[in-house]
C-alpha cells in the first residue's frame, strides 16, 4: 500500500525550527477568505480522498464523518451524497455560506448552546452540519464522536504550539472504530514560514502514537510552481491512517 517510489530523498528533520513560534491568528484566516487568498481550496476535491475512500469507509455505510478546519471542501458534498453524515468546523462564515451556495444546497442557521457567538449551518436535507467557530470550542458533548475523519489542510494549518491540544481533541472525537485519514506535508521548513506547516513523521508519532496505530499509506512528490514561488525545491504530501489501538 505504501508508495514511496520517485520521491526526492530527503533527510527528515524532527526540528521544526522557526515555525515552532509562528502564530496565524483567527483574524488572519478570516482576512485570507476576504481577500481570496484561498489557494488551498481544491475545486475538484482532493485525489487522495478518492484514492483512499475505501480505507476511510472500511466497508461501512451511513457513517458520521468529521472535517476539521473544513473551509468549503467539496468532498463534504461528495460524502453526503453517498449517504454519510458530514460535520465540519470552520472559522469563516463566508467559507461555509459559499459551500452551500456553490452546491445549491438550502440550509438553516442555528446558534450553538454553550458556545457564545457561534453558529451551526445545517443543510435542509439534514446530512451536513457545519459549525462556524474555532475547533477548540468543540467537544464530543457538542458534536458527538465520529466513524471517520478527513484531515487535509487541518493539522498542517493549525499553529505548531497548538498541536497537542488539537491532537487530544481529535482523539476525543474518535469512535472506537474510527478511521482517521491524515494528510501532512514535508518541505524545508527553513525556506517557508507556513502555513501549511511542516509536520515530521516523528511529530505524528509523538502526538498520536500512544493511543493509535499509525500507518503511512503514501508519501508522494507534490511539488508545483506555487511551492517553487515559496522558495522551496521539494514538497511532499504524506498520508497516514490512524486507528485507535485495541484496549486489552
Ligand atoms: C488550509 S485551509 C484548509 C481547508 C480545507 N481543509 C481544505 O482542504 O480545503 C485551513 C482552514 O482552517 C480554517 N481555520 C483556521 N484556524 C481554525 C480554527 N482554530 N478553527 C476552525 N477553523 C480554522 C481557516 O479559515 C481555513 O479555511
Amino acid at each position: 500500500m505504501e508508495s514511496f517510489t520517485d520521491v526526492p530523498r530527503i533527510k527528515e528533520s524532527s526540528d521544526i525550527g522557526q515555525q515552532q513560534d509562528r502564530v496565524v491568528t483567527e483574524e488572519e484566516w478570516l482576512q485570507k477568505w476576504k481577500v481570496r487568498q484561498i489557494g488551498f481550496h481544491k475545486e475538484q476535491g482532493h485525489p487522495i480522498l478518492r484514492k483512499y475512500l475505501d480505507v476511510l469507509l472500511n466497508g461501512r455505510s451511513g457513517l458520521r464523518i468529521f472535517f476539521p478546519l473544513c473551509g468549503k471542501a467539496v468532498e463534504m458534498k461528495w460524502l453526503a451524497d453517498m449517504g454519510h453524515y458530514v460535520v465540519g468546523v470552520e472559522l469563516s462564515e463566508c467559507a461555509l455560506k459559499e459551500f452551500f451556495t456553490e452546491h445549491d444546497l438550502s440550509y438553516s442557521e442555528e446558534t450553538i448552546p454553550g458556545i457564545s457567538g457561534a453558529k451551526v449551518f445545517k443543510s435542509t436535507s439534514g446530512n451536513i452540519s457545519l459549525y462556524c467557530c474555532s475547533i477548540y470550542d468543540l467537544s464530543s458533548t457538542i458534536v458527538g464522536r465520529f466513524d471517520g475523519i478527513w484531515d487535509r489542510g487541518s493539522l498542517v494549518a493549525i499553529n505548531p504550539c497548538d498541536r497537542e491540544h488539537y491532537a487530544d481533541l481529535m482523539l476525543s472525537l474518535m469512535e472506537r472504530s474510527c478511521c482517521y485519514l491524515l494528510v501532512t506535508v514535508l518541505y524545508d521548513s527553513n525556506k517557508h514560514k507556513g502555513p501549511p506547516f511542516y509536520v515530521p513523521d516523528a511529530e505524528i508519532k509523538s502526538l498520536f502514537g500512544k493511543v493509535c496505530e499509525i500507518k503511512c499509506l503514501e508519501k508522494v512528490d507534490d511539488f508545483s510552481d506555487q511551492h517553487k514561488a515559496w522558495g522551496l525545491d521539494y514538497f511532499l504530501e504524506v498520508t497516514y491512517l490512524l486507528i485507535l489501538k485495541s484496549v486489552p
